[in-house]
């Protein structure tokens, strides 16, 4: 099997987004349309990947990743079309790049959903020296190039601005795909030009080229649209991000998975979950999500780079997203409603995080419970703590992060404030109210408030009755 290497052409200025980010650069869930084109493009282990940009260059190379292929990471190699004069002088760009020897396999940086099975399939059906067309016919061709045939043989593409009534009648569309050798690709590439009816460089006349070449031309036809669909305009986008999210939902279902609709869930990264799983309405999971087995999701809630253990219950709008540090949230555990867990939140078994309650890079023993208002940040917390309503650790002095270390059995009163550093030693109390500097020992009640005093013969201030 000869090498494969790809070409993505991404100069296009994609006037119809009405934007001034490229078009390429436009997400469908959650991620840049051209990453997802890069991403697929290395599954199939190629030889190399070429990015044509133009239009908007410097921010479309500076916002393309690298990719893992075999575990090694590779970059993209860049090659620049100015002016951009059309898909076949796009990939001229790409020739410097390009070996005699492999199989050129073209895509569309604004073409995100293509599997990789199926280019598999249009590499082989090139097998090295035939001209490969990924094809399908559409009930409404219109605005594409044809598929011209003589008997079953493919004879030319015809784009729709050149073609005549009966070639427009023609439903079997060219998908912007192929799958060329490399040397043919080369002297076809050299032959183009620009006579016909928007005067650019089409790629696509290199199908002529072949026939008279005596190449052997290839369609391969497919049935499912989303594959070859492209984005023009922001209402494509967002059909195609659905036509995604529904393919997400079904094959989440197929798992097993209840959703409460299908149509309101958006998965923008993987989620992967555990048997009997069930998510309500309007939920949105971001970045690398994993929920256990049993796990419930309320609705509206928003969950990112997070671990959900088996069993535990996500109440309705909670917002949990673990960015770079992740959170995780133990076997059992009751988080929300209306609860915030930020990066590095750790949480035991059986813990609970109540409304209005935000835990940032804090860790908490089993059974640990923060029910109601309160913020959690920088510390460590034992087992079966129990953290009072409107109590919180002031862990920022105004320049620097300290830690606060809450040992188990402790009782946290209401409305306290742990000023870190600070330690309240195991089975301690904190009366209500306490703003704690110091730390506070073991098993005893600690209280750091004004005390109560009853004055007598204070008289409250009466209103004058007006003169
Ligand atoms: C192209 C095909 C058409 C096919 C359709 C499928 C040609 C001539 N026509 O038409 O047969 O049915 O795709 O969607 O190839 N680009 C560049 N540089 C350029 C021009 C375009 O990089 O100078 C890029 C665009 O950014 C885009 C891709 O090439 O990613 C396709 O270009 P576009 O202008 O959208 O081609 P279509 O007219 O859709
Ligand atoms: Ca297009």
């Amino acid at each position: 099997m000869a090498e494969v290497d790809v070409v993505i052409m991404a100069a296009g200025k994609g006037t119809r987004m009405k934007s001034k980010l490229p078009k390429v650069l436009h997400t469908l869930a959650g991620r840049a349309l051209l990453a997802h084109v890069v991403d697929t493009a290395s599954s199939l282990l190629p030889r190399n990947v070429v990015v044509i940009t133009g239009h908007g260059a410097t921010e479309v190379e500076a916002a393309v990743p690298g990719y893992i292929c075999d575990g090694a990471e590779y970059s993209v190699n860049f090659a620049r079309q100015e002016p951009q004069l059309g898909t076949g002088h796009a990939v001229q760009q790409a020739l410097p790049f390009l070996a005699d020897d492999g199989v050129v396999l073209v895509l569309s940086g604004d073409v995100p959903l293509t599997q990789v099975d199926t280019l598999r399939q249009l590499v082989a059906a090139s097998g090295g020296d035939k001209l490969a067309l990924l094809t399908l016919e559409l009930p409404d061709p219109t605005g594409y190039g044809r598929i011209e045939r003589s008997g079953d043989a493919v004879q030319a593409i015809v784009e729709h601005k050149d073609a005549t009534e009966a070639q427009r009648a023609i439903r079997e569309i060219y998908s912007g795909i192929m799958a060329a050798p490399a040397t043919r690709l080369r002297t076809w590439l050299a032959r183009l030009d620009n006579r016909n009816a928007q005067s650019e460089y089409y790629l696509t006349d290199i199908v002529k080229m072949a026939v008279a070449d005596g190449v052997p031309v290839v369609a391969h036809k497919i049935t499912d649209e989303v594959q070859v669909a492209g984005v023009n305009s922001p209402v494509q986008l967002a059909e195609l991000e659905r036509a995604y999210q529904r393919q997400q939902a079904v094959a989440l279902m197929e798992q097993g998975v209840r959703l409460a609709d299908p149509a309101r869930l958006d998965v923008r990264g993987s989620l992967v979950c555990g048997q009997d799983v069930s998510i309500d309405v309007n939920c949105v999971f971001e970045g690398a999500v994993t929920l256990g087995e049993g796990v419930k999701i309320g609705a509206n809630c928003i969950i990112a780079n997070a671990r959900i253990a088996a069993g535990a219950i996500v109440h309705p709008f909670s917002h949990i997203d673990g960015e770079k540090a992740g959170v995780t949230v133990g076997v059992d555990a009751r988080i929300g409603p209306f609860a915030r867990l930020r990066p590095g939140a750790v949480l035991g078994a059986d813990v609970h995080i109540g409304n209005f309650v935000e835990v940032k890079n804090s860790t908490l023993g089993p059974g640990a419970k923060a029910n109601h208002l309160a913020y959690l940040g920088d510390a460590t917390v034992g087992a079966r703590v129990n953290f009072g309503a409107g109590s919180i650790t002031a862990n920022y002095d105004g320049v620097n992060k300290h830690r606060t270390v809450i040992g188990d059995d402790v009782h946290v009163g209401s409305n306290c404030v742990l000023v870190a550093p600070i330690t309240v030693g195991a089975g301690g109390t904190v009366g209500g109210g306490s703003t704690l500097t110091k730390d506070a020992p073991e098993g005893v009640l600690s209280v750091a408030r004004g005390r109560q005093v009853a004055i007598p013969h204070w008289k409250r201030a009466v209103k004058k009755a007006p003169l």
